[in-house]
């Protein structure tokens, strides 16, 4: 799977959701996670966003390494939607990004 790391955190740029074919990008309060079992790591993604903040789940670099276990746990209690256009926005984050002071932007 992909992983959205910090740099997405109270920016949102959302480029990334036009151009996923599966619509596995979905949107919490402060940033987008990507769903681990929706995203067919088709890599579209990853080179549209202004800030880098996507990476492939094995290249995620060390200092955002927590992101891989925030994009996977944010969906524990979701399960497998299907697409982010049927959720719409979710108003909450991972309590790994919930701590975040406010980021500049
Ligand atoms: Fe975030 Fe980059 Fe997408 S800032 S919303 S991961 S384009
Ligand atoms: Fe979508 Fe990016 Fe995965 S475009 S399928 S989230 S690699």
């Amino acid at each position: 799977t992909y992983v959205i790391a910090q740099p997405c955190v109270d920016l949102l740029d959302k480029a990334c959701i036009e151009e996923c074919p599966v619509d596995c990008i979905y949107e919490g309060q402060r940033m987008l996670y990507i769903h681990p079992d929706e995203c067919v790591d088709c890599g579209a993604c990853e080179p549209v966003c202004p800030v880098e903040a996507i990476y492939y789940e094995d290249d995620v670099p060390g200092e955002w390494a927590g992101y891989y276990k925030a994009n996977v746990e944010f969906f524990d209690d979701l399960g497998s939607p299907g697409g982010a256009s049927k959720t719409g926005k979710i108003e909450r984050d991972h309590p790994l990004v919930a701590a975040l002071p406010p980021q500049a932007t």
